[in-house]
C-alpha cells in the first residue's frame, strides 16, 4: 500500500463510529473549485476508499452562506475549495470545526499560516494570483487598445466590454473588492469599483463564469484568476492572460471540516488525503494551475509563474474577517451594485 493509502486506512480504523457500519461509508462534499476538479476529486476519493461522496458545486460565498444556513442542523462533512477569505469567516463563526492533520509536515507555510489564523479549523490546499484575461479575436474586432493595468479597465471604450463575479456570491470577486481595497486605499478602491461597474456587462454568480464566457466569444475581458484564464488558453481558446502593471491580490484556497459533521471520521480521511501530493496532483489532469499546498506536488509549465507577479501583502486575517468581509460586501450592495450603468 502507498503512504497515502496506509494513511487513510489508519485515519479510518482509527474512527470506532466507522468500524463496521457499512451505512458509515460516505462523506458531503462542498465544492467551491473548478466543477471538473470536484468532480476528478471525488471520484478519485471513492475508488480509493470505497467511501461514497456525494458532492454539490456551489460558489465560496454561496457555500458559506448555505453551511450558516444549515448550521443548526448541519448537513455537509467537508467543504474543499474556493477562496481562503469566507473559510477564516465560517472558522471564526464557529461553524467549521479544529482538526491538525498528520499532513502537515508536507505543507507550504502559507498553507500552515491559514490554519494557525484560524486556531486549526481551515488550512490551505492551493494559491493563485487575481489578474484577468481576455479574447484576443473580440479585442481586435472591436478595434479595443490591450489592457494591462487594473486602472486601463475604466478607459469608456470597454463599456459593456467587462465581465466579473458577484462578490457576494463569488469568493473570486470577494478577493477582487479586498485586493482593490489594498492596494489603492479604502475610498480609491471604491471609486475604482464603481468605474468598473460602468463598463461590466454582467455580473455572474461563478467566479470563473467571465473567463469562461470570454473563451467562448461572449464577452471580451474577465477578472478572475489567472489561473482560470489559462485553462481557456491552454484549451485553445484565444485568452491572453494578464497580470496587472500595479500589482494584484492573491488567494489561499482552502479546506475545512464542518462543526458537526455526520460523517467525521471520512472527513478527516478526505482532509488527509486531499492534502497529499498524489491528490493534489489530479489538478493538472483538468488542467488546474493553482500552486499547490503539499511541497511534493508537481505544478504545470502552463501556471502563472507566482514568483514574477507583483502581489500585495494581501490581509487574510483582516479581510477573511466576519466583519470586514460583511462591511465590504453591504457597502459594495449599497454604493457600487445600485448605480445606473
Ligand atoms: C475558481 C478558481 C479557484 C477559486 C474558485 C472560487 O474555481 O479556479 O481557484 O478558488 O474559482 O470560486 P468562486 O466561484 O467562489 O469565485
Amino acid at each position: 500500500m502507498n503512504k497515502t493509502g496506509s494513511l487513510i486506512a489508519v485515519t479510518l480504523l482509527a474512527g470506532g463510529a466507522f468500524a463496521g457500519t457499512a451505512q458509515a461509508d460516505k462523506l458531503t462534499l462542498y465544492c467551491s473549485a473548478q466543477e471538473d476538479w470536484c468532480q476528478l476529486m471525488s471520484r478519485t476519493f471513492e475508488e480509493t476508499t470505497g467511501i461514497k461522496v456525494n458532492m454539490t458545486r456551489k460558489s465560496s460565498g454561496e457555500t458559506f452562506a448555505q453551511i450558516k444556513a444549515e448550521s443548526s442542523n448541519p448537513k455537509g462533512d467537508v467543504w474543499w475549495g474556493g477562496t481562503g477569505d469566507p473559510h477564516l469567516q465560517a472558522a471564526e463563526e464557529g461553524l467549521t470545526m479544529s482538526y491538525m492533520s498528520p499532513m502537515r509536515d508536507q505543507l507550504h507555510d502559507w498553507a500552515i499560516s491559514q490554519a494557525e489564523s484560524a486556531d486549526n479549523k481551515t488550512i490551505g490546499i492551493y494559491s493563485g494570483a487575481l489578474g484577468y484575461g481576455y479574447n484576443t479575436d473580440l479585442l481586435a474586432a472591436n478595434g479595443l487598445s490591450e489592457p494591462a493595468c487594473w486602472k486601463d479597465l475604466l478607459k469608456p471604450e470597454y463599456k459593456g466590454h467587462v465581465q466579473m463575479a458577484n462578490p457576494n456570491s463569488s469568493g473570486t470577486a470577494y478577493t477582487t473588492l479586498a485586493s482593490m481595497v489594498q492596494l489603492f486605499g479604502e475610498d480609491e478602491g471604491f471609486e475604482f469599483m464603481k468605474g468598473l461597474h460602468a463598463n461590466i456587462n454582467q455580473y455572474t454568480k461563478s467566479g470563473s463564469a467571465p473567463i469562461k464566457a470570454a473563451g467562448r466569444g461572449e464577452n471580451t475581458i474577465g477578472i478572475v484568476f489567472m489561473h482560470d484564464a489559462v485553462k481557456q488558453a491552454v484549451n485553445g481558446f484565444p485568452i491572453k492572460v494578464v497580470a496587472p502593471c500595479e500589482g494584484t491580490g492573491y488567494e489561499i484556497g482552502s479546506m475545512s471540516i464542518i462543526d458537526g459533521a455526520r460523517n467525521e471520521d471520512e472527513a478527516k480521511a478526505f482532509y488527509d488525503w486531499a492534502l497529499s501530493a498524489d491528490a493534489q496532483a489530479l489538478a493538472l489532469q483538468v488542467n488546474a494551475f493553482q500552486v499547490p499546498s503539499n511541497t511534493a506536488a508537481p505544478t504545470s509549465e502552463s501556471a502563472p509563474d507566482m514568483s514574477t507577479i507583483k502581489l500585495i501583502d494581501y490581509d487574510f486575517t483582516k479581510y477573511g474577517s466576519s466583519s470586514e468581509r460583511k462591511r465590504l460586501l453591504q457597502k459594495w450592495d449599497e454604493d457600487v451594485s445600485t448605480l445606473p450603468q
